[in-house]
């Protein structure tokens, strides 16, 4: 009698042990789905943050917009190096390290350029981008406004960022 009690309480022992046992393991299951569905809605929100700040610091830039950072690949190079020739950019920009109508593009990229205003600034993506986009905004020290962009105009360089992207992965493979 006392053995098969203490038969039956066992057996009670490992069914409540059992349940406590797969109730943790199911409440674990759930607290970590929640944390790492949280984590995701969290960080979709911070995406959704910086995209709205993105469009908006582009929307009050004025017309030279930051296209942002241009990597040179080969096929970028190739595209930019046909329509330095088809837009023209090849009649006032050498590649030989002369001057011309305009500064020579050896040596432009990754370089300082100084401005009529005497101020040096860095030839990054975005002053070459905006050197493209819109010629007279800053003027290269011992060259003139108004040379370039007549020259560009009717391009309409600055609707097409993606040739513009591409002129700028060219001059950056000028060293
Ligand atoms: C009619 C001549 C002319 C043509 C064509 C021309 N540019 Fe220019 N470019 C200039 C002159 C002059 C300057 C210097 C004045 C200035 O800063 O705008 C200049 C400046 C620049 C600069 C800044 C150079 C520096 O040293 O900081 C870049 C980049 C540039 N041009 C790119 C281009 C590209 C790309 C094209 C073709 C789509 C082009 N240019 C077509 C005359 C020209």
């Amino acid at each position: 009698m006392t053995d098969d009690s203490h038969g039956t309480s066992d057996e009670l022992w490992r069914w409540l042990l059992g349940g406590l046992a797969g109730g943790a393991v199911v409440l674990g299951l759930l607290v970590a789905a929640y944390a790492i569905g949280y984590h995701r809605g969290q960080n979709s929100t911070t995406e959704t943050i910086a995209v709205t700040t993105t469009s908006r610091s582009t929307t009050t830039t004025s017309k030279p917009k930051g296209l942002g950072p241009v990597h040179v690949t080969p096929a970028l190079v190739a595209r930019g190096k046909a329509l330095y020739t088809s837009d023209g950019c090849s009649a006032c920009h050498s590649l030989s390290g002369a001057a011309g109508a305009g500064p020579t593009f050896k040596g432009l990229a990754g370089g300082t350029t100084t401005l009529t205003t005497g101020q040096s600034v860095a030839a990054d993506d975005a002053y070459l981008q905006r050197s493209i986009a819109d010629p007279d905004a800053q003027i290269v020290k011992g060259y003139r406004q108004g040379i370039m962009t007549p020259a560009v105009a009717a391009l309409g360089l600055g609707a097409k960022p993606s040739d513009i992207r591409a002129l700028v992965a060219f001059i950056k493979s000028q060293r």
